[in-house]
């Protein structure tokens, strides 16, 4: 194929890619994006042999664009994360939720809830099910089961794998990273991946935060949503918010990223310390 560049997008075409991202993830991609456009779609069009944008927006609108888009959205979403990021949000869940949650749990028989609902490559779900599982070492007797979940199959394929190289690993501690953690050796040396144990806790979803319905149990104790919403304009903010909310138990928290404000929101939660708010 010949070279694919930058002001190859048409006004059109730029503006048929950005609306169809918007109206199916709603991450909003400014008129400054173009070179990100381009750099995230340059591989996807020379293997569907496509020699300008304007025919990736033909595939887009025709028989099999409805999986063409997924693939767009996929291609465009930035899924940067990592084990413990922003850790106090698991000091959290740790020393503030759990020592409450359980003796409830416990006496009502009701299994713990936690849900990542932007989950990426699966590193913040199994930080949680780590640190939940420590806990639940002194409660052997407590259910729980994390949902993880995320727009990006893609993500969702390597999370479902749990396999990370040892740099990755690096923030989780050593005595844990033995654990839960199983070495590569020979040809896998370099990586290491989640034991079995560990990975059945964490169940996958694709969830789009934007969909009509979620396929994930109300009644949730702790939803994390955290770096995803910076994605969204206002109103998309508005929407994700008050869905994830419904799915909250009484009580139940509501985690988002620190660089992400719910001001201006009405949500009907109240702030509990930076980045959680908890349904009253
Ligand atoms: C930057 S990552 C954040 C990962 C993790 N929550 C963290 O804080 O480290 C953002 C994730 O949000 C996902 N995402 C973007 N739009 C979404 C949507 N509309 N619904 C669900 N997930 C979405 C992306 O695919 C990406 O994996």
């Amino acid at each position: 194929m010949s070279d694919l560049r930058d002001d190859l997008f048409t006004d059109r075409a730029y503006r048929t890619l950005t609306e169809l991202v918007y109206e199916h993830s709603r991450i909003r991609l400014g008129s400054d994006k173009q070179t990100l456009l381009a750099n995230r779609l340059r591989k996807r069009l020379q293997v569907l042999g496509l020699d300008s944008y304007d025919d990736y927006c033909e595939v887009l609108h025709s028989a099999q664009g409805k999986a063409e888009i997924e693939e767009l959205v996929d291609l465009i979403s930035t899924n940067h994360t990592r084990f413990y990021r922003e850790e106090e949000h698991f000091t959290f869940l740790t020393r503030r939720v759990l020592p409450v949650l359980v003796p409830q749990l416990l006496a009502g028989k009701a299994p713990l809830r936690l849900w990542s609902a932007a989950s990426s490559s699966g590193e913040e779900p199994y930080t949680m099910a780590l640190v939940v599982s420590e806990f639940m070492m002194a409660f052997p007797s407590v259910e729980w089961q994390i949902t993880a979940s995320d727009i990006s199959r893609r993500m969702l394929n390597t999370a479902q794998q749990g396999i990370y190289p040892m740099d990755a690993v690096k923030p989780v501690p050593p005595d844990l990273l033995r654990r839960y953690f199983q070495k590569g050796v020979g040809a896998r040396s370099g990586v290491c991946r989640v034991r079995p144990e560990l990975r059945k806790r964490v169940h996958f979803e694709r969830v789009n935060l934007f969909q009509s319905e979620y396929p994930v149990p109300l009644k949730q104790h702790m939803i994390f949503c955290r770096n995803v919403m910076i994605y969204f304009d206002p109103p998309s903010r508005a929407t994700a918010v008050q869905r994830l909310a419904h799915y909250l138990a009484p009580g139940g928290y509501l985690v988002v990223g620190h660089s992400e404000s719910l001001l201006g929101i009405r949500h009907g939660l109240h702030s509990v310390q930076q980045g959680v708010y908890q349904k009253t």
